[in-house]
């Protein structure tokens, strides 16, 4: 065993010595890679950029203030919002949202109470406030903005699948 410490230390100073060697030799060759900006991150919503890049945030789009009641697309959608939510404040003391849409609140303020699905938690035992897992109300309801789509949808609605189906079968019989 002690005859072999001497060339084993030999062994390690070597690996130590050319590693440290390799790191330095990255280093210089990150710097001569300075001019490269390296590939450039897809246009998604905002234009692609390279790491090196800092682009400017795109403006944010105008919120529409009012809106009719909108049509949900299918059962079991979260409605989106039909109004400003500028300034409106949830955190862990307040939810401004629940100051019209509570079930207390809502006929004054004219509003849809948030339905029952808000005030059961996970284990499906109702509680007497909403539920902490729909506390936070824009997770799962977004406002509406002045934007144009970002990708064409060719989505449809499941009324109009059943409707075309029938139709379908109609023509069969
Ligand atoms: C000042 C009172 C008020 C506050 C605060 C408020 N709302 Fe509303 N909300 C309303 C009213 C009134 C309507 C009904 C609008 C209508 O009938 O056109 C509505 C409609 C909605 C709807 C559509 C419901 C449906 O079934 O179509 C959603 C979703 C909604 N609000 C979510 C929110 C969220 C999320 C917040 C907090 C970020 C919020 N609201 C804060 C008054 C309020
Ligand atoms: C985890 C997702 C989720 C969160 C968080 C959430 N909701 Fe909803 N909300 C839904 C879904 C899904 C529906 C439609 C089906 C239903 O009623 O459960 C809905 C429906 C509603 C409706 C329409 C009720 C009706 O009877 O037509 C209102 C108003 C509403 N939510 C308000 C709120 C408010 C205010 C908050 C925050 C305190 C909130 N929601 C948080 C998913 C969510």
């Amino acid at each position: 065993m002690n005859k072999l410490q001497g060339p084993l230390w030999i062994t390690v100073v070597l690996l130590l010595t050319s590693s440290v060697a390799l790191l330095v030799r990255a280093g210089d060759l990150g710097a001569d890679d300075d001019d490269d900006p390296g590939p450039s991150g897809p246009d998604g919503l905002r234009a692609g950029a390279t790491l090196y890049q800092d682009l400017p945030a795109p403006v944010i789009p105008r919120e529409i203030r009012a809106m009719p009641r909108p049509k949900r697309s299918y059962p079991e959608q979260p409605p989106v919002i039909p109004h400003s939510i500028r300034d409106y404040q949830i955190d862990i003391n307040f939810n401004t949202c629940m100051t019209c849409h509570s079930r207390t609140q809502s006929p004054r303020t004219g509003s849809i109470a948030a339905s029952v699905t808000h005030y059961y938690n996970r284990a499906g035992q109702p509680l007497g406030a909403v539920s902490p897992r729909r506390y936070f109300c824009l997770q799962c309801h977004v406002s509406q903005h002045e934007i144009d789509r970002a990708v064409e949808s060719t989505f449809r609605d499941m009324e109009q699948l059943i409707i075309e189906e029938a139709s379908q079968r109609r023509g069969r019989n």
